[in-house]
């Protein structure tokens, strides 16, 4: 879900709908807003997308200066226009927007309605809201303190009134929330990128934080009325960054950022005649890392997948033991962390729950905790003892792309800081950088042949399911292509290591089940060309991707991608661009949204 506020001296309206529509990646089942001022109060809200809202409030005299909206995705309870955000009270004077869970609502909902308040909505929000009005006597803040008091779970808030108007009181526990600092203005968001067309200027808030915003001053404060100093940051992310550039949608523009992401996840962090790698974020805890037996890497949903592929990167090039675990079971196994484990979360937003719920854990036994996340200033980014950014840009379109390759290119840099001080050799070394720097120019090789995919998605985006299979890094590899197809094209979609075929996936083939076989060039070929035959033999149709210089796949599949060779550990960095690409075409020859894919959001921020 999305959350954004503003006070000033300007319309508030206008400015919320702008940064809903920033925030729509975060959710997009239902969206409002509210302005106030100390006349009373106006909200608009509505089910589905933010254009719905901007059609309600078109032509409406929206002049109030002070504001909040939400863009949700629903958790508890349907996207109906009476749960949308923002909630009110019985009086209709207090409007909060919620992102979390709150975990005793149930209870404080029981109590307040024994005290004669009446609820409209099922949503724990309004429980927030209600307390608020309960506890209010002459300033919001001290009636949202007291509230918080009584909330357990997670939250991230915004919350006005026209009882004190021109005002948004913000607060977080375990939900993100940024401010946004202007002249004579503030923000508040639950993402940066709201904001980053109104300021560069931000403070990242911490848990267990309010803050108080009025048009030229902010105040932070502990929720027991603490102040706190925090100094304001300069973020460097462009609103041109976040165009299309004339790109029909983000996901495809992002596809073709990758070029430039590999760029800017290397620049000025290699040195190529030593075979070292230099980065900066873990410098601080050389001594410990230099130190490690055991790594282990925990993320989600693709960053999981890049954490796969970082298993063989590591194990190829350190001599660490590697684990690598969905974060979302990580905290339920019982595990002996001491200072020789390093736990390692790989996360875009750097705000997934699962993965900063790991990352605690890890922490509160005795681990090292590094981050590999893209959003600067995230959490993930905040609470481990050392990272690397991806210094990717914006990532817009859900289905992730270019981070996943980012990911796996400084997974490469991590390995070998690491590796060098261990067993790797110069000459081994100097291979990985040197094919890392040919890397921008391969990637464009393949975007240059996109339309050969797109011809090959016409055929295939016919079928109603598609297995994806490779052996060794290219096992990850075709999980991430079944994902990319199943989150946006919404046709089924099945990776798996190419060596179970004969354990149950072979029984599902035949002339309507197509298989996606990665190939590369490597020990696993020839076991890979007979999984082929083993397919064709039950007349399932083939799609490969192989490498240039392949001889023998082209008499085995139906249709053949090829893609230029690289280092070994690199490969999966250009086999999954024709995955990425084929996916893309099929979401649009089926007529889906591509960058907003039904049900998904691009941060997960709740369990
Ligand atoms: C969501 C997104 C995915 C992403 C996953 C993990 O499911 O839709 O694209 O891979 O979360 O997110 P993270 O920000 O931690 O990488």
């Amino acid at each position: 879900c999305g959350i954004i506020g503003y006070v000033g001296g300007r319309k508030a309206a206008p400015i919320l709908l702008n940064g809903l529509k920033r925030l729509e990646y975060r959710g997009y089942d239902s969206a409002g807003l509210v302005t106030v001022n100390k006349t009373g109060a106006r909200r608009y809200r509505v089910v589905g997308r933010v254009q719905n809202l901007d059609k309600l409030v078109k032509g409406l005299d929206l002049s109030m200066p002070c504001g909040i909206a939400h863009t949700r995705w629903a958790t508890h309870g349907k996207p109906t226009e009476a749960n949308a955000h923002p909630h009110t009270d019985d009086t209709q004077q207090f409007y909060v927007a919620h992102n979390g869970i709150i975990e005793n609502h149930e209870k404080l909902r029981t109590q307040l309605e024994a005290e004669g308040v009446h609820f409209r909505t099922e949503t724990d929000t309004e429980v927030i809201v209600q307390l608020i009005a309960k506890f209010f006597e002459t300033n919001l803040e001290t009636a949202v303190e007291d509230a918080l008091k009584h909330l357990e779970g997670t939250f991230g808030i915004a919350a006005v009134s026209s009882a004190d108007p021109m005002k948004i009181v913000a607060a977080r526990r375990g939900s993100p929330v940024i401010i946004g600092v202007g002249k004579d203005e503030m923000f508040v968001a639950s993402d940066v990128s709201a904001l980053v067309q109104y300021t560069d200027q931000v403070i990242y808030m911490e848990d267990n934080e309010l803050a108080v915003l009025t048009p030229g001053e902010y105040q932070m404060l502990s929720f027991d009325h603490k102040p706190i100093q925090r100094e304001t940051l300069q973020i460097d992310w462009k609103v041109e960054d976040e165009g299309l550039k004339g790109f029909p949608h983000f996901m495809l523009k992002e596809i073709y950022d990758q070029p430039e992401t590999v760029r800017n996840a290397c620049r000025g962090r290699m040195i190529v005649s030593e075979g070292v790698s230099v980065l900066g974020g873990l410098q601080s805890k050389m001594e410990e890392i230099k130190n490690l037996r055991k790594l282990i890497i925990v993320s989600c949903g693709t960053s999981y997948h890049a954490g796969l592929i970082g298993r063989y990167i590591f194990e190829n090039l350190t001599d660490l033991n590697i684990e690598v675990e969905l974060a979302s079971e990580f905290r339920y196994r019982r595990l002996r962390l001491d200072e020789t484990t390093a736990v390692l979360a790989i996360s875009q937003s750097g705000e997934t729950i699962d993965t900063l719920a790991a990352i605690r854990e890890a922490r509160r036994k005795g681990a090292l905790t590094i981050g590999l996340v893209n959003v600067v200033g995230s959490t993930i980014a905040r609470e481990t003892d050392c990272g690397v950014y991806c210094h990717a840009g914006p990532e817009i379109g859900v289905a992730s792309t270019k981070i996943f390759v980012s990911q796996l290119v400084i997974l490469n840099l991590m390995a070998l800081l690491i590796g060098r001080y261990q067993s790797v050799s110069l000459n081994e070394g100097v291979a990985v950088i040197k094919a890392l720097q040919n890397l921008p120019d391969q990637i464009s090789d393949i975007l240059a042949q996109a339309s050969q995919l797109e011809e090959l998605a016409k055929t295939y985006q016919k079928y109603p399911n598609c297995l994806f299979i490779g052996r060794q890094m290219h096992t990850a590899v075709a999980l991430e292509g079944a994902l990319k197809l199943k989150e946006i094209s919404y046709i089924h979609a099945e990776g798996y290591a190419a060596g179970e075929m004969k354990h149950g996936p072979i029984s599902l083939i035949d002339e309507n089940f197509p298989t996606i076989a990665l190939l590369s060039n490597d020990a696993s070929y020839d076991k890979m060309i007979n999984n082929i035959q083993e397919i064709r033999a039950r007349s399932g149709p083939v799609f490969a991707i192989t490498y240039t210089g392949d001889a023998q796949a082209e008499k085995v599949a139906d249709d053949i991608f090829r893609v230029p060779e690289t280092h070994e550990l690199l490969q999966p960095i250009l086999s999954v661009i024709p995955l990425q690409l084929f996916a893309y075409y099929c979401a649009r020859f089926r007529g889906t949204e591509i960058d907003k894919p039904r049900n998904l959001a691009k941060s997960v921020t709740v369990e």
